[in-house]
């Protein structure tokens, strides 16, 4: 059984986007710039926020955090959103999400030019990925990609079973893993909460994405000896005897499907560190018009 280390790969991604970063600026250009728009004071919010901002430090790209009040209205934060799809000297921005609940979130995404979602939110980007056209992927069917992709695991023509029809992971993730492209070409079964004998398909999984939101819901007996497992869920489980008063769990139950896998990967520390990777390297193909000619 081997780890996927999300980890490590997302680190190795970063140092080499950071090398291109140094040669785009050594030959004149500017740096990559991202802004990252933050609503209210939700903790975990903040947590993510500052490491987008870290992560484009590291990297060498130049950002800007525009934090706002949790009584700020949604005509302001639309009106900032304008001003940063007009401003040249940005390549690409998010609103973090949740939003505070006075504020339409899918107002708030319809309003970000396609050409500068970074998220992959917009309807636009996520129909152009769907057609198989350039377009921003959103960050954690990206870093499932690269992970596939960088650990060489083979794809195509594969039983792939994803778990869970989120706009933002188990939907973009299937329609991804079965379009006519690398990593791709699989067969794919996207199972939900309405499907008959979940068990039966997740048996048949060469690889099976988990994106549900259920910690360990996927038990040991619910796999095949060599499957790939891509773990996304991160969920808060109360523990007394942790420092924090809680543990991260998958939607795995780790150990007893770690036993059957070919690759697994870990929670925290699998696909969660893949994200921020995805942001980073959305926006340098946003600066570098790689997207939207
Ligand atoms: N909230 C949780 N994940 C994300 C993300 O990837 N982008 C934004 N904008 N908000 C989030």
């Amino acid at each position: 059984m081997q780890i996927l280390d999300g980890k490590l790969l997302s680190q190795q991604i970063i140092e080499e986007i950071s090398v291109e970063v140094k040669e785009m600026v050594e030959a004149g250009q500017r740096a990559p710039h991202l802004a990252a728009v933050l609503v209210g004071d939700d903790p975990a919010s903040q947590v993510y926020v500052r490491n987008k901002v870290r992560s484009c430090e590291k990297v060498g790209f130049e950002s800007t955090l525009i934090r706002k009040g949790s009584d700020t209205t949604e005509e302001e934060l639309l009106e900032i959103v304008e001003q940063l799809n007009e401003d040249p000297a940005i390549d690409g921005f998010i609103v973090q999400l949740p939003l505070p609940k006075h504020i339409d979130e899918e107002k708030v995404t319809l309003a970000i030019d396609p050409k500068k979602d970074v998220d992959g939110f917009h309807p636009v980007n996520f129909g152009r990925m769907a057609q198989g056209l350039p377009a921003y992927l959103s960050a954690t069917p990206f870093g499932i990609l690269q992970m596939l992709d960088r650990y060489n695991i083979e794809v195509s023509g594969k039983d792939c079973v994803v778990l869970g029809r989120s706009n933002i992971v188990g939907t973009p993730i299937s329609i991804l893993l079965s379009r006519k492209a690398s990593p791709g070409n699989a067969t794919v079964t996207l199972c939900h909460s309405r499907t008959k004998d979940l068990k039966s398909h997740c048996l048949r999984a060469d690889i099976l994405v988990v994106a549900l939101g259920i910690p360990e819901f996927v038990k040991g007996d619910m796999v095949k000896e060599g499957v790939v497992i891509i773990d996304v869920g991160i969920n808060r489980v109360e523990d007394a005897t942790a420092k924090r008063g809680y543990r991260l769990k998958g939607d795995v139950q780790y150990e007893e499907v770690a036993a059957k896998a070919s690759f697994i990967t870990p929670v925290p520390g699998g696909v969660g560190p893949m994200t921020v990777t995805s942001l980073i390297k959305n926006t340098l193909r946003a600066a570098k018009g790689e997207v939207y000619k």
